[in-house]
């Protein structure tokens, strides 16, 4: 894992940055007044309702209410997560993103030279399909497997030639060149001295990262052999608990299908894609992890695996459903395709063609289905205790879903085969398992209640942050015991070390991932009552405010201290300056 992106560099990213840049790259804008506007890529609509601040580096989508930060903007358009979407815009901008301490060996330093070593061997391993004297046999396998030179092209496929040594001779120049080779996971040392390759005579399938750059290949032996596929081993570029294949190539047909059909093997991804169903993925010979499944969430709402019918299937169909579960936000769907003895996505597509395919995927079986069919069949429901064990069994499955619709529709489900009623139910499955966190970051209700003081004043700040500068009395503010104060308080504080780079994005990144992140983004896009205010005298009355609600706490914290204990001279001076000052205060 790499290490974590620091702070202050993010901050110098949010300054370098222009989100209006990042946006009308992708979705062109047309200026209005002194924001820029678009109809939102995020809903379908007629008149834009999409606008970008530039002042505050911020969207917002009047329509459907989407809204962030250039940040916040790549995650939402490009699918990305949040590290990715930072290295996105750091690469625009020319940065490079230094990594905080890592706990590992410092040679895993430079990943760019992996990146590169890696695209070279994929070049090199093209090129010798089409011209190594050997490269018919592997041309032959291929052909013996109905791929058409069109899709094995479209899918980079290459052949690493039979011998101990090609890729070494190509790409291996000097010790740095082997070891970079070495780390790539391309070649491996020898226990006596030097390397040999590590794919050889083998079809190779280069894997793709998010970006389309190649991190590592899955190489299968022509015809049999053992292993049949040999993969990149983890590297630091390389993780197979996180690529998915095919990812990358499919992602505009899973966009436009809004569903991703997720299989066990290299060559069913392709097989399907040359049959026209281009929105498969596959997982790299591993079971599918939960952050398989955020990354294909990131991309589409449903998902489809396809398993083998047999026992292994439905086995690996199982761990799927247990590492879906937490992931089941509102409007997800997952469900699962068995596919007859003997058959996979390859073989089926190829004898039935593309709308036979299709036509089982649109019967795919909904999780909520699967889950109860199987647990119904590990007990007798016709008795009362087997009804009492599937409520058992069903306990920690269910537990393990984010609150929400769903959640309860399974309850429902539940209820009825069981026999007990939901109250009874929600009863007995609440135990120690929180609801993840996810959950309880959904975003709060827009109502449209005017906020407290509180809430304008860190409006105001967040929008205008150069309006820290008039902040006086911070320091007492800081002890003020009010809802809010505290946010107010860290707001002027990031304000202060970001300096005059503040602006409404940089401090909204600050507060990625904390509790207060969503109700801040509301307010970053919260639109002052009353159009053009005078935001300095809105802002300087609200700390006017706040400040005499502190002198009145303090004063009355004081006073009933006098009476129970008495106080110190220090105190006593206090006191009478409070009082004078709130005289003051009141008198103006
Ligand atoms: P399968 O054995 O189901 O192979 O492995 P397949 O995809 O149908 O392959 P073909 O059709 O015989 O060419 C499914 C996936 O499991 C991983 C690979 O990712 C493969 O695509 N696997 C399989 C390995 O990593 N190593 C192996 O030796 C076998
Ligand atoms: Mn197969």
């Amino acid at each position: 894992m790499p290490g974590r992106i620091p702070e202050k560099f993010i901050d110098e990213l949010m300054a370098r940055v222009d989100i209006v840049d990042v946006i009308d790259r992708r979705v062109p804008l047309k200026k209005a007044g002194k924001d820029y506007k678009a109809c939102c890529p995020f809903h379908e609509e007629k008149t834009p309702s999409f606008t970008v601040s530039q002042d505050k580096q911020f969207y917002h989508c009047f329509g459907c209410g989407a809204h962030g930060t250039a940040i916040g903007f790549l995650m939402q358009y490009e699918h990305l997560s949040f590290p990715e979407a930072v290295e996105d815009l750091a690469a625009a901008v020319g940065l490079s993103i230094p990594r905080e301490a890592q706990a590992q060996a410092p040679q895993a330093g430079n990943t760019q030279e992996l990146f590169t070593v890696l695209q070279e061997a994929d070049r090199f391993y093209r090129r010798q399909l089409r011209e190594h004297p050997q490269a018919h046999a592997a041309a032959e396998y291929l052909k013996s497997r109905g791929l058409s030179g069109e899709i094995a092209a479209g899918f980079g496929l290459g052949y690493a030639p039979e011998g101990w040594d090609h890729l070494l001779q190509a790409l291996g120049a000097d010790a740095g060149a082997c070891q970079a080779l070495e780390r790539a996971g391309l070649v491996v040392k020898k226990d006596t001295s030097g390397y040999y390759d590590r794919f050889r005579n083998r079809v190779m399938f280069p894997i793709h990262d998010y970006r389309g750059r190649v991190v590592g290949f899955g190489g299968r032996v022509l015809g049999a052999g053992e292993p049949k596929y040999l993969n990149s081993p983890e590297t630091p570029v390389f993780h197979k608990g996180r690529e998915i294949y095919g990812l990358f190539r499919a992602r505009e047909a899973i966009r436009r299908e809004q569903r991703v059909v997720v299989v066990e093997g290299y060559m069913d991804v392709v097989a399907l894609a040359q049959f026209g169903i281009d929105y498969s993925v596959a997982t790299l010979g591993t079971a599918t992890t939960r952050d398989h499944l955020e990354r294909i969430f990131r991309f589409a709402p449903q998902v489809i695996f396809c398993f083998d019918g047999d026992r292994a299937g439905r086995e690996a169909a199982w761990r799927a459903l247990e590492q879906a579960l937490p992931v089941l936000h509102e409007g997800r769907q997952v469900s699962f395709l068995f596919l007859p003895e003997g058959e996979d996505p390859d073989s089926l597509v190829r004898r039935e063609g593309r709308e036979a395919f299709e036509r089982r995927l649109q019967q795919a079986v909904p999780l909520p289905d699967y889950l109860f069919r199987t647990l119904a069949g590990q007990v007798d429901l016709g008795r009362l205790d087997g009804r009492a064990r599937l409520v058992e069994l069903a306990r920690p499955l269910l537990n393990r879903l984010p609150s929400g619709v769903l959640r309860q529709m399974i309850l429902g489900r539940l209820s009825e085969i069981s026999q007990v009623s939901t109250e009874k139910l929600s009863k007995l499955l609440i135990n120690a398992t929180k609801p993840p966190l996810i959950a309880s970051q959904s975003r709060p209700q827009t109502g449209l209640r005017p906020p407290s003081l509180v809430r304008q004043a860190i409006a105001l700040l967040l929008q205008h942050p150069g309006l820290a500068k008039d902040v006086s009395q911070a320091e007492r503010l800081r002890e003020l015991d009010m809802p809010g104060v505290p946010l107010l308080m860290s707001l002027l504080d990031v304000v202060g070390e970001q300096g005059g780079a503040a602006n409404t994005a940089s401090i909204l990144e600050r507060f990625r991932g904390s509790e207060h992140q969503y109700s801040l983004e509301k307010l970053a896009a919260w639109d002052y009552p009353g159009r053009q205010p005078d935001v300095e005298s809105e802002f300087r009355g609200a700390m006017a405010s706040l400040y005499r609600a502190w002198i009145k706490q303090r004063t009355e914290g004081l006073l009933r201290k006098q009476r129970l204990q008495g106080l110190d001279t220090e105190e006593k001076k206090e006191l009478q300056g409070l009082l004078a000052e709130k005289h003051g205060a009141g008198k103006e």
